[in-house]
């Protein structure tokens, strides 16, 4: 972790190699989606890791009924926003639908979430032709989030946004996908909507650290759409996973610091809140 030695008062800067360093080390990462700069600053004071411009800003601030029709400036646009909040957080920018359709592509993608947006890591979806993508990313120094299991982007192919990996063959699918994005160089993982046990095991399979949304308590860490960790209804309907923060709390930055604590100690998320 690097400390901002203008400020003292700062908390130490989290880098990317600090997430490998908190996988073993055992140390949980908190993590959470923002989209603008008052949001970011209130998660980064109440100890926030990491923090994602999701591209689910399609869906919660731009009312789309998916994220398919995000462009790459929305993404600049939000992610230099968020940037501007943070004093200690790692900032992920999400690449949006089809803009790492090719390698080449991908770099021009991720290099304007870098140099404009000001994100330090890029997180694409699924594996296959992704693979290419991901190496070539992380072979010119951008770091990488791979992402598995229920990859929004997707959902017109899958149907719906359904809990990937739930039978042995697919399950067996996504753990080789696992290794194959940290062997192409990926740095982080996250993985959504998947089965408790099938999250544990492709977590303790890979060296890489997990980060888990509707996938069990053991991944190396947690990630909520803000929005649905505070309970506003963003008008899609609520999945298992979430938990309402701000419930019975009275300031966003209570309901911020009561789930970083929550993440960090092991009680967010239970099993009640994970799939079989
Ligand atoms: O876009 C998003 O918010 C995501 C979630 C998995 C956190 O990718």
């Amino acid at each position: 972790m690097y400390t901002n030695p203008a400020d003292p008062s700062s908390r130490p800067g989290v880098t990317v190699p600090d997430l490998r360093r908190m996988k073993t080390a055992g140390e949980r990462i908190a993590s959470l989606t923002a989209y603008d700069a008052s949001f970011a600053r209130a998660m980064d004071a109440a100890g926030i890791d990491a923090v994602l411009v999701g591209d689910s800003l399609g869906m919660v601030m731009q009312g789309g009924t998916n994220t398919v029709s995000v462009a790459l400036e929305d993404m600049v646009y939000h992610s230099r926003c968020v940037a501007k909040g943070l004093r200690s957080a790692l900032l992920i920018a999400d690449m949006p639908f089809q803009t790492y359709a090719s390698p080449e592509r991908a770099l021009d993608a991720a290099t304007a979430l870098l140099a404009e947006g000001l994100a330090s890591m890029v997180k694409l979806e699924g594996a296959g032709f992704v693979l290419d993508a991901i190496e070539h990313l992380t072979t010119r120094e951008i770091p990488v989030c791979a992402h598995l299991g229920l990859t929004p982007q997707s959902v017109l192919r899958m149907g719906g946004f359904k809990v990937q990996g739930r039978d042995a063959k697919a399950a067996q699918a996504l753990l080789t996908q696992a290794k194959q994005v940290e062997a192409a160089g990926a740095q982080l993982l996250m993985l959504e909507c998947v089965p408790s046990s099938l999250a544990a095991e492709i977590t303790r399979s890979i060296s890489i650290p997990t980060i888990g949304i509707g996938a069990g308590p053991e991944c190396d860490g947690q990630i909520l759409v803000s929005y649905d960790a505070l309970g506003i209804n963003t008008g899609h309907r609520r999945p298992r996973f979430v938990k309402d923060f701000l419930k019975g709390r009275d300031s966003i930055e209570a309901a911020f610091n009561a789930y970083v604590s929550e993440v960090k100690s092991g009680s967010f998320p239970q099993a009640e809140h994970g799939y079989a």
